[in-house]
């Protein structure tokens, strides 16, 4: 499954994964596959330099990127402090009865708020930069926009690609006269942060909206089937998230969410505000549903919400609340129904996608001899 792109990243495969575990990256490019570290969850930069320094060991020399989530509107001199005290107390009070109605016991003594996600703050994503060009990263990804201009200048100096995500053709055309090498169409079935449009529709309009410039098809795949469909949509590779939840290497650090994922249909996520502030598909829980009520206040916008439910989440996710916990998750969680390696899910990937070029080949009459 060769492509321009992965050519040029030096992949067998064209297949990028995304995921917040460095040991799912790294088996990721150890399969033949691009590994993508989601940085948005480490707040110290220490931390960060102690996984890429864990990712050069296990990589075995095969390339890798890194993510990070630089809004596009650059909010400068404000502190988290700030940012807390813009919260109002009705807000925090409503939390305080989710939880109370679901009995969510505190966090012990002294524990840490795990969840606690500070990566979007422009001072933050830029530490994680300093720490990132420190290794040869051979792509940088920014979910929330283009990065600014002169982060876009520092990549290209260490000759490292710049990837954005976009989820509509105007994204894409803006990100493209940011200087952007590579984009990420990134559609509505897609886990995390999405727009509105299917992949379907989307992948074609931002292969023609950016032309030359190569494109990712992400949201939705979790089979060599749907990679051949995105690659015959104009995409130069695709670009998978959730379907490496469920794999043996992941680090979800709770069995409950482990079952929950495996157990969930393509029907049970919903694109919800209740975690970020901005709309982010996950698995649909009593969290999610406490945020869309019309008797509740509603979200807040980014980046308030993310720092009103930090500790919330963290108390949910490690007293595996069940009717709580949840996890950003595309609709393919479906189909995400055994625990399996990385390795064994891309193995099952390449063979679909022969699978998939065969049957395209006798519709065509082109069946090999
Ligand atoms: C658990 C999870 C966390 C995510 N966090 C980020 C993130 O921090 N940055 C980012 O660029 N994309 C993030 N995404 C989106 C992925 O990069 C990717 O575009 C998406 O998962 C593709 O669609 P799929 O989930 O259908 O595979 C996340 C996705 C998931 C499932």
């Amino acid at each position: 499954m060769e492509t321009e792109l992965s050519r040029t990243l030096g992949i067998e495969h064209a297949i990028f994964g995304f995921t917040p575990f460095p040991a799912v990256a790294a088996a990721l490019s150890r399969a033949g596959c691009f590994g993508v570290l989601g940085a948005v969850r480490y707040t110290a930069p220490d931390d960060l330099a102690r996984d890429l320094d864990w990712m050069q060991e296990h990589t075995d020399g095969r390339p890798y990127g890194l993510d990070v989530v630089m809004p596009a509107k650059k909010v400068e001199g404000v502190t988290e402090a700030d940012v807390e005290a813009m919260i109002p107390a009705g807000h925090r009070e409503y939390v305080r009865s989710v939880l109370a109605k679901h009995d969510v016991p505190e966090l012990a003594e002294g524990e840490a708020s795990g969840w606690r996600i500070t990566g979007w703050m422009e001072e933050v994503a830029r530490s994680q930069l300093d720490v990132a060009f420190d290794y040869p990263i051979k792509l940088l990804a920014n979910a929330l926009g283009s990065p600014p201009p002169d982060v876009v200048a520092r990549a290209h100096e260490h000759g490292v690609l710049v990837a954005a995500l976009a989820g509509s053709a105007r994204h894409a055309r803006r990100h493209a006269e940011a200087g952007i090498d590579v984009v990420v169409a990134q559609g509505y079935e897609a886990g995390g942060h999405t727009g509105e449009i299917a992949s379907m529709v989307l992948t074609p309009d931002v292969v023609d909206a950016v032309s030359p410039l190569p494109v990712l098809a992400a949201g939705g795949i979790g089979s060599g089937e749907q990679i051949a469909a995105g690659l015959a949509l104009g995409a130069q590779g695709v670009w998978l998230g959730s379907i490496w939840l469920t794999t043996t290497e992941a680090e979800l650090h709770s069995r409950a969410l482990t079952e929950k994922l495996l157990a969930a249909g393509s029907g049970d996520t919903v694109r919800s505000r209740a975690l970020t502030g901005k709309p982010a598909r996950q698995l649909r829980t009593e969290w999610t549903d406490a945020w869309d009520d019309p008797a509740g206040p509603g979200p807040l916008p980014m980046p308030l919400q993310g720092l009103l439910v930090a500790e919330a989440v963290s108390r949910i996710q490690k007293h595996e609340v069940d009717p709580l916990l949840g996890t950003p998750v595309g609709q393919i969680v479906g189909r995400m129904n055994s625990e399996r390696s990385v390795r064994q899910v891309v193995d099952e990937l390449t063979r679909g996608f022969e699978r998939a070029v065969d049957r395209i080949n006798r519709i065509a009459g082109r069946e090999q001899a």
